[in-house]
């Protein structure tokens, strides 16, 4: 049930992802690196303004760095659909996990141009700047400012080189005291996000699309743990207070009691750093975080509560000092149940069975939801696999994708 023109946007979607992926559009030479405010966000916002723009949409850069593509409706005055995702990534990244659902909002609008509709509403398409959180000890700070949940005390934070949020913007062009101008000056008749899934159940089941149900609960900390760097020739083993040994420790305490619980909690230690860092100093002070989710809060929070408690027991055994602080969190997050049935709906229009599934990843969808309903298409990816260079997906299965959403955007029309 695709057409030719399906697949040349599917087609134009993926080697769009693909162009982003190495520089200028990546911070690094060697891998994919693309973080909020840095030249490697900026050179992509240029890109996307020039496809926004050819698609027929008004692009503007709001105070925290979304890039915003604006296609008006049949009135001046008609709601506003917003399709968004995130364009930063994280280090050593895949190029698909957020640009291919800006990439495909920019297919929606620019078939929608080309045959010259307009719809009972307009449509925004968002390119979201820090979804990843792989710069700032924060994470989707440009989604909570649009979403009007961002408190400005939270950009009060600087990145592992020292620079602060305010710099930061001021070296994009951008000023922190307009940060709150980000918000969205109207309420979306709702929010529309396309991405890669990211795991492996469509792919297991055979199925090129999902409609997602919900997105689990976050919880990220950064531990700090102090204990006495000292000469690694001169210093008997029992009278040392080893930072990193002892991080070692409450690293294995942390996946012993994810394991331990309810099968759906997962936490993970996905950064350390070890200071002074020579081969022949004890270590002194290491940093680290955790990411702790659950479908539901309170399994989370007693797994985080377990993890923080053994923590506590593991540094005072050891003669350490260990404090953390909460970093991010965001409750488990359900998709809007009549957006979850027109989904459902367009993806069976594309000749697919429905099927639904729940997202283990955080997405940006999670800070909308306290704007307005919400509603979320899995896209399968090879093997599951993402965060990875590796991350691979079939130009069939984004067509696929694209196919459902310009028939949740038709079918949405209906509803009003
Ligand atoms: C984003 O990719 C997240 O789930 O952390
Ligand atoms: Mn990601
Ligand atoms: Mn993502």
């Amino acid at each position: 049930m695709l057409s030719a023109a399906h697949h040349a946007a599917g087609a134009r979607a993926t080697q769009r992802c693909r162009a982003l992926g190495i520089a200028p559009y990546s911070d690094l030479a060697d891998a994919l690196y693309r973080a909020w405010l840095t030249p490697a966000h900026k050179a992509a916002l240029g890109a996307l303004e020039g496809w926004m723009t050819e698609a027929g949409m008004a692009v503007r850069i709001d105070a925290m760095g979304n890039c915003i593509g604006r296609y008006e409706g049949t009135a001046p005055d008609a709601p506003t659909l917003l399709i968004a995702s995130h364009i930063d990534s994280v280090k050593n990244a895949g190029c698909f996990d957020g640009p291919l659902g800006v990439m495909l909002g920019v297919e929606c609008v620019s078939a929608l141009h080309a045959a010259r509709r307009r719809l009972p509403f307009a449509i925004e398409v968002a390119a979201f700047g820090d979804e990843e959180g792989s710069r700032f000890p924060a994470a989707m700070l440009t989604s909570r400012a649009m979403a009007g949940t961002l408190d400005t005390a939270d950009l009060a934070i600087a990145d592992a080189q020292g620079t602060s949020v305010a710099e930061a913007l001021a070296t994009f062009g951008l000023d922190i005291a307009r940060a709150a101008e980000a918000r969205l000056p109207y309420t979306p008749i709702a929010y529309l996000e396309a991405h890669i899934e990211q795991g492996p159940v469509l792919e297991a089941e055979g199925l090129a699309l999902g409609t997602v149900t919900g997105i689990a609960a976050q919880l990220r900390y950064e531990v700090q743990v102090e204990g006495q760097a000292g000469h690694a020739g001169t210093t008997a083993m029992p009278l040392r207070r080893d930072a990193l040994a002892g991080a070692a420790e409450m690293i294995a305490a942390i996946e012993e009691i994810a394991r331990a619980a309810a099968s759906d909690v997962v936490a993970t230690v996905g950064r350390i750093e070890a200071r002074p860092g020579a081969a022949n100093v004890i270590p002194g002070a290491v940093r680290f975080t955790i990411d702790v989710r659950s479908g539901a809060e309170g399994r989370r929070d007693a797994a985080a509560a377990g993890i923080l408690a053994a923590i506590g027991a593991i540094a005072g055994r050891r003669g350490l000092a260990a404090r953390w602080e909460e970093i991010n969190n965001l409750p488990a997050s359900p998709c809007a149940e009549p957006l979850m049935a027109l989904m459902d709906s367009a993806i069976a229009s594309t000749g697919q069975r429905p099927f639904r599934l729940v997202s283990g990843a955080g997405h940006d969808a999670m800070v909308m939801a306290a704007l307005c309903p919400v509603a979320m298409l899995f896209i399968r990816c090879e093997k599951g696999i993402s965060h990875n260079p590796a991350e691979n997906v079939e130009v069939a299965d984004v067509a696929a994708g694209f196919a459902a959403m310009m028939a949740f955007i038709d079918s949405l029309g209906d509803t009003l």
